[in-house]
């Protein structure tokens, strides 16, 4: 029964039909069979369910929420509690894709111990199937820690979020042989620790490519190219809801929709059918 079982093929990915939830079993296979894979991000269980429905395989609650759906300024602030919140509605909304929560900043860095409390919460409290976090080489006794206590993790290298105050803002990274010699260790240092994956973050084309190349789990990229073998966008960039510092969209992102200006619009067709007296008609009346 179980050798039947392993030598199933697994479904792809996109477009497959099974119902059941993708586990990092799928991604794995994924990678062998060099098929590419979309991640989104979601923060409620309402948008969630419509990337479900559309197919989206894994989705990340990300600690983009700080700056997307919790109105801070930086990813920093974003705590525990929120991110055990969020996860949990997104897996309420969801029936089939992989959700993947982030590990805060300041809920890993102090050691393994610090993590595995931290993902614990995560998995038990939210239900996510798989949790990120941030560092190559420096995270690796976390990632290790957490992978033999059961927990599956997703690493995150190159431009780390949580460290935007190290970086002073958001560049590009792996330019220059030193810098991509160390993004490289850190790669293959996520991957020895046992990460399923790895987010690479605003890493030049050809560095994604050569670390996509070299390591045997399947790279997520954000700014890093078309040769990672998964592509992530944040929510309300991909649809066009995100509002950028002088209309300047970053050249990583594609807009698919334009919600923001949908949405407005809807709003404001409200506010002057109320103030007209043109909503509530009849029809929404109850006599
Ligand atoms: O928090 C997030 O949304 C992320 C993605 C950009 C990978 O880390």
């Amino acid at each position: 029964m179980n050798a039947s079982v392993s030598t199933q093929q697994t479904p792809a990915l996109y477009g497959g039909k099974s119902s059941r939830r993708v586990t990092v079993r799928d991604i794995s296979a994924a990678k062998r069979r060099g098929e590419k894979w979309p991640m989104l991000t979601a923060y409620d269980a309402m948008t969630a369910s419509v990337f479900d429905q559309a197919g989206i395989p894994v989705m990340l609650v990300g600690d983009s929420m700080g700056n997307c759906h919790l109105g801070y300024d930086t990813t920093v602030p974003v705590t525990l509690d929120e991110m055990v919140m969020l996860s949990a509605a997104v897996v309420r909304g969801t029936r089939r894709a992989l959700i993947i929560g982030d590990l805060p900043f300041g809920t890993y860095q102090e050691s393994p111990a610090q993590a595995l409390r931290s993902a614990t919460r995560l998995v038990k409290e939210a239900g996510v199937g798989a949790v990120k976090l941030e560092g190559g080489e420096r995270s690796a006794d976390q990632i290790r820690l957490l992978v033999e206590s059961g927990i599956p993790v997703m690493a995150h290298v190159g431009l780390t979020p949580q460290s935007v105050h190290a970086f002073g803002g958001h560049p590009v990274q792996g330019r220059g042989e030193e810098a991509a010699q160390q993004l490289l260790r850190d790669a293959k240092a996520v991957q020895n620790a046992g990460a399923f994956a790895v987010v690479l973050e605003l890493v030049t084309a050809e560095l994604s490519a050569e670390v996509t190349r070299s390591l045997h789990i399947p790279t997520v990229g954000i700014g890093a190219g078309a040769e990672c073998d998964a592509q992530v966008l944040v929510w309300t960039d991909m649809a066009g809801m995100t509002e950028w510092p002088g209309g300047r969209t970053p050249r990583f992102v594609k807009e698919y929709a334009r919600l923001r200006e949908t949405l407005g619009d809807a709003a404001r067709a409200f506010a002057e059918d109320v103030v007209s007296g043109a909503y509530p008609a009849e029809g929404h009346s109850f006599h």
